[in-house]
């Protein structure tokens, strides 16, 4: 068996950990109807992240978490199948697609190696998945490839901006400050967490897709709704409304002649 890469064996070991934190939510998502996104709880009639079209169609989410997100396409028509690299969360994912009597494949695995054929899939999908703890340099060229031509990438991260000034302490809210360098940012590691995540600058971000034989078609700077309340500190929504917190990033597979 290939090495398993250090940040996939930490960020699997920290999500085992954390899984337990995010039952809740994940509860509060599989119940409702309409998808909402990020750590504002955007609602998708504000936002657009889903896919227009997803009725009859195979989708992957890449770093599924707790499964809501493959309930609502699900749900929508489509046959979802997510993959996780945590046993725990997947275990979550389990308990709520029998408590709300739901059932599409659950895989664990590396988003970033996936064990389905090229071009399996119509959309592929991840929020703060493998869209934050995998190496976009791995995880995109294997979204890329899981596609088939005209198939769809959506996917939500934390901003760049808010990476530029989140604080090293994340129980304190990111300030009007640049903390640190956006040339050479990929890697990213917080103190005292043991977890690892990659954040990419815009310009880089747009090089890979295109190399990866993606159109970008919207980068959306997501905002939070009039009435928005998070239970995440390292963001306030005074610095929220007034700069992006997330971005959705939504690509195309070229369709080769
Ligand atoms: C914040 S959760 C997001 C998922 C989903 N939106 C949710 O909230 O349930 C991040 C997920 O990414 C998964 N993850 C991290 N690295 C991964 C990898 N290399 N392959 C697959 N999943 C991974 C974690 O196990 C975790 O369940």
């Amino acid at each position: 068996m290939a090495d398993v890469p250090e940040h996939v064996e930490r960020n699997e070991a920290y999500w085992d950990d954390q899984a337990h934190d995010y039952v809740a939510d994940g509860r509060r998502n599989w119940e409702s109807e309409e998808p909402t996104w990020g750590v504002f709880s955007v609602p998708e009639s504000e936002v657009g992240m889903l896919p227009k079209e997803i009725e009859g169609r195979d989708a992957i989410e890449l770093g599924c978490g707790t499964g809501y997100v493959s309930a609502w396409l699900a749900r929508r028509g489509a046959r979802p199948v997510g993959i996780d690299n945590s046993e725990a969360q997947l275990a979550t994912a389990r308990t709520f697609q029998r408590e709300f009597g739901l059932d599409f494949p659950l895989l664990k695995g590396n988003a970033e190696e996936v064990p389905y054929s090229d071009g399996s899939f119509d959309i592929a999908i991840s929020e703060y998945g493998a869209s934050i703890w995998c190496d976009p340099y791995r995880w995109i060229p294997e979204a890329a490839r899981l596609l088939r031509p005209g198939g769809e990438l959506v996917f939500l991260v934390g901003s760049i901006l808010l990476t530029l000034c989140g604080r090293d302490d994340g129980n304190e809210p990111a300030r009007d400050e640049l903390l640190r360098p956006l040339f050479g940012m990929h890697q990213v590691e917080w103190p005292d967490e043991p977890s690892i995540e990659f954040h990419l600058p815009q310009g880089k971000m747009i090089d890979l897709l295109r190399d990866c034989g993606l159109s970008v078609e919207q980068l959306i700077e997501v905002r939070p709704p009039d009435d928005a309340t998070t239970r995440y500190p390292h963001v306030d929504l005074d610095w929220a409304r007034r700069y992006p917190v997330e971005e959705i990033w939504r690509a195309r597979k070229l369709r080769v002649s």
